[in-house]
């Protein structure tokens, strides 16, 4: 066993997630405009970026990267022909990257990018990248007091927009992979030999299946609980489950959803729809008897009615949650908004309502 301190992946957090997708310019706005982000920088051939447009959006402490391919057939042109929109690179900051990527490699990791120092006038990063699920990445960015825009190559570019409401989106809650079947132990295993993290909590067949669709998950978390990663794959049931929907479609493994949090979800769900986010449905019989179900709640149900907010509770307390529509045109990557009043679960009490309300949108896009 290391210890903490030894631990190159001791104290790590979020640093961002960059989207590879089809037309970065556009999703930009799309970002800003129904999820109150701002632009604060950006590469491409202006800044000496040749082959790729890339745009950094921020709010509070979240960082997106979108970035589009100028070329055919390069990597990130194949990306996303193979995969559509989709989540490219999930980046871990950690103080001292090359420590961080030799125990990566020494657990069995990939690399994609050996320990890489970036320099311009706002300092120095050092960069290294190792392969994950899929076509997925995490890289580790050692910043070193860097004061530039984002990284080296990008220039800051402020860019908002007027008459967007600002939902107050805080942070990286959890960021979720789907696998293939039977592979979720082996990506349990590795986020455990690669980042030292260890096993949170598990959900089988039995707790995540409706009549029709059923998954098995399992929750990987750092030991500060700052950066976890639930890994799902699909299980038997009577159809097709919704893990196998979005292997389908995503052709193979990748990230299912971002979950982000807010300290009020009320009024960041009533600032999204007022941008014109939109999110899944929840049986209206869920709310009959929540606080019978949940116990007593802050929130008057009636609003969280309204607004199709779910409520689950552990030991420690409770949460409230909702997820997005996909992002993009297939089915695949998702967000969910969540609050967390001393509640650590994920909402397993509320997979059977979201799985029903999924499998109504499946049933529309004729995959269930
Ligand atoms: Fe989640």
């Amino acid at each position: 066993m290391t210890s903490p301190k030894a631990n190159p992946l001791a104290h790590i957090d979020w640093d961002y997630i960059e989207f590879y997708v089809g037309n970065a310019k556009q999703a930009a706005h799309y970002y800003c405009s129904a999820f109150g982000f701002d632009q604060v920088a950006y590469a491409g051939p202006e800044t000496g970026v040749k082959d790729r447009a890339s745009y950094v959006l921020v709010q509070n402490k979240l960082r997106f990267v979108l970035t589009s391919s100028l070329r055919a057939g390069d990597e990130i042109t194949r990306h996303v022909a193979a995969h559509g929109d989709g989540v490219k690179d999930i980046a871990i900051v950690v103080r001292d990257v090359k420590a961080a990527f030799d125990a990566a490699i020494a657990g069995g990791a990939k690399s994609v990018l050996a320990p890489t120092e970036y320099r311009d006038a706002g300092g120095r990063v050092i960069k290294a990248t190792i392969a994950s699920y899929g076509d997925t990445v995490h890289s580790f960015i050692q910043r070193d007091g860097y004061t530039g825009a984002f990284l080296p190559g990008f220039v800051e570019q402020r860019k908002s927009i007027a008459g967007t409401q600002k939902p107050g989106l805080q942070f990286i809650d959890h960021c979720v992979g789907n696998v293939g079947w039977g592979e979720m132990d082996t990506w349990g295993d590795f986020y455990a030999r690669v980042f030292g993290f260890s096993q949170l909590i598990s959900f089988d067949d039995k707790d995540i299946s409706t009549e029709y669709t059923a998954l098995k998950s399992k929750v990987m978390t750092d030991a500060e609980h700052r950066v976890k990663f639930p890994i799902n794959e699909p299980a038997e049931g009577k159809k097709k489950s919704q893990i196998e929907e979005y292997l389908d479609f995503y052709d193979g493994a990748g990230v299912q959803h971002i979950a982000i949090r807010t300290d009020d979800i009320i009024s960041t769900i009533r600032a999204l729809k007022a941008n014109g986010v939109e999110f899944l449905d929840t049986p209206d019989s869920y709310y009959d008897d929540l606080e019978a179900r949940v116990g007593h709640i802050d929130e008057a149900t009636q609003v969280l009615r309204d607004l199709r907010i779910l409520v689950d509770r552990d030991d420690q307390g409770y949460m409230l949650q909702i997820f997005t529509k996909p992002l993009q045109d297939r089915p695949t990557v998702f967000f969910e908004i969540i609050q967390r009043k001393g509640s650590l679960s994920f909402g397993k009490g509320n997979f059977k309502a979201l799985f029903v309300s999924i499998e109504k949108e499946q049933e529309k896009r004729g995959t269930l």
